[in-house]
C-alpha cells in the first residue's frame, strides 16, 4: 500500500472540484477518490462520464517545489504511471499488442481505445505553483459507452477481459507515480524518460496531421513536447494542437 492520503466520497460533482476548493487545506500528493461524479470534467470543456463503482475516478492534488514552467510535464509522468500502473494488474494477461500506450499528452489507449484521460489544473502565484490538481478517469469495469464516445472508448474489461478491483489498481497506479514524482522533481523535468517514454508513444515514428499538415511524430524532448518532422525540419507541437494518426 501507498502511504498516499486517500479521501474517499460516494458521489461529488468533481473530483478536481472538489480538490481545488479544498487544495488550500491538502497537503502534497493528498487523493481524492470519489464511487460517482455528477458533472465528471473532460478536457477542452468536455464531459467526463464513468460508471458508477466499475471505474476509477480520482484527482491528486500536488504541491511540488519546480519552476511554473515545467509544471506541465506532470501530465506526462502520470501518463505513464497510469501504464506501469496498469502493466501491473493486468500482468501477463494481455499480448504486446495490448500494451497500455500514450497519445501524448493526456490520453492512455489500450488497443486504439481510449481507457484512461488526464485533466490537469494548475494555480500560479506568481512565480510559485500553488497546487497543480491532476484528474484521473480510468474506464476500468464499463463495458457500455456513450453514444457520443463509443467507438473511440475501452475500459480494462472490455480490452483485456479482465475483473480488476480499482483500489489494486489506484494503489499501483500511486506507487508507479511516487517513483516518477520524485525522479522528476529532482531532475526538474522529463529528461530522465525520454526514451521510456517514446517507446509508449502511439505514434512514435509514425505519419501524423497536426493541422492539416502531414509529418512524422519524433517523440518528446527534454521538455516534454512532442516533436513533428516536416519536410525534413522539426517542430514542437503544443498540448491542445489537433493531431491525428495519418491512415
Ligand atoms: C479527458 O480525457 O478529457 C480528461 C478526462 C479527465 C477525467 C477525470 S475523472 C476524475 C477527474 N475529475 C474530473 O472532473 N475530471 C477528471
Amino acid at each position: 500500500m501507498t502511504n498516499y492520503r486517500i479521501l474517499r466520497y460516494d458521489t461529488l460533482e468533481s473530483t478536481n472540484k472538489k480538490a481545488k476548493e479544498c487544495a488550500h487545506i491538502l497537503k502534497d500528493k493528498d487523493v481524492i477518490l470519489a464511487k460517482e461524479q455528477t458533472d465528471g470534467k473532460g478536457r477542452m470543456g468536455r464531459t467526463w462520464i464513468s460508471q458508477r463503482g466499475a471505474d476509477l475516478i480520482m484527482s491528486l492534488v500536488l504541491k511540488p517545489k519546480i519552476p511554473a514552467e515545467i509544471v506541465s510535464q506532470i501530465t506526462l509522468i502520470v501518463a505513464m504511471a497510469v501504464c506501469d500502473g496498469l502493466e501491473k494488474v493486468g500482468k501477463n494477461a494481455y499480448d504486446r499488442e495490448a500494451r497500455p500506450l500514450i497519445k501524448w499528452p493526456n490520453d492512455v489507449l489500450i488497443s486504439s481505445k481510449k481507457v484512461c484521460g488526464i485533466l490537469t489544473e494548475s494555480l500560479f502565484m506568481g512565480e510559485r505553483v500553488g497546487y497543480v490538481v491532476v484528474g484521473v478517469g480510468v474506464n476500468v469495469g464499463s463495458e457500455e459507452f456513450h453514444f457520443s464516445i463509443e467507438k473511440k472508448a475501452g475500459s480494462i474489461k472490455t480490452q483485456w477481459g479482465l475483473d480488476i478491483k480499482i483500489e489494486k489498481l489506484l494503489d499501483e497506479i500511486l506507487k508507479a507515480f511516487d517513483k516518477h514524482y520524485e525522479r522528476f522533481v529532482e531532475c526538474q523535468g522529463v529528461k530522465y524518460l525520454i526514451d521510456s517514454y517514446n517507446s509508449r508513444l502511439v505514434s512514435f515514428n509514425k505519419e501524423v496531421f497536426v493541422k492539416d499538415r502531414k509529418g512524422i511524430c519524433r517523440g518528446i524532448n527534454e521538455k516534454g513536447e512532442l516533436m513533428v518532422e516536416f519536410d525534413d525540419e522539426i517542430e514542437t507541437i503544443c498540448a491542445g494542437e489537433v493531431m491525428t494518426e495519418a491512415k
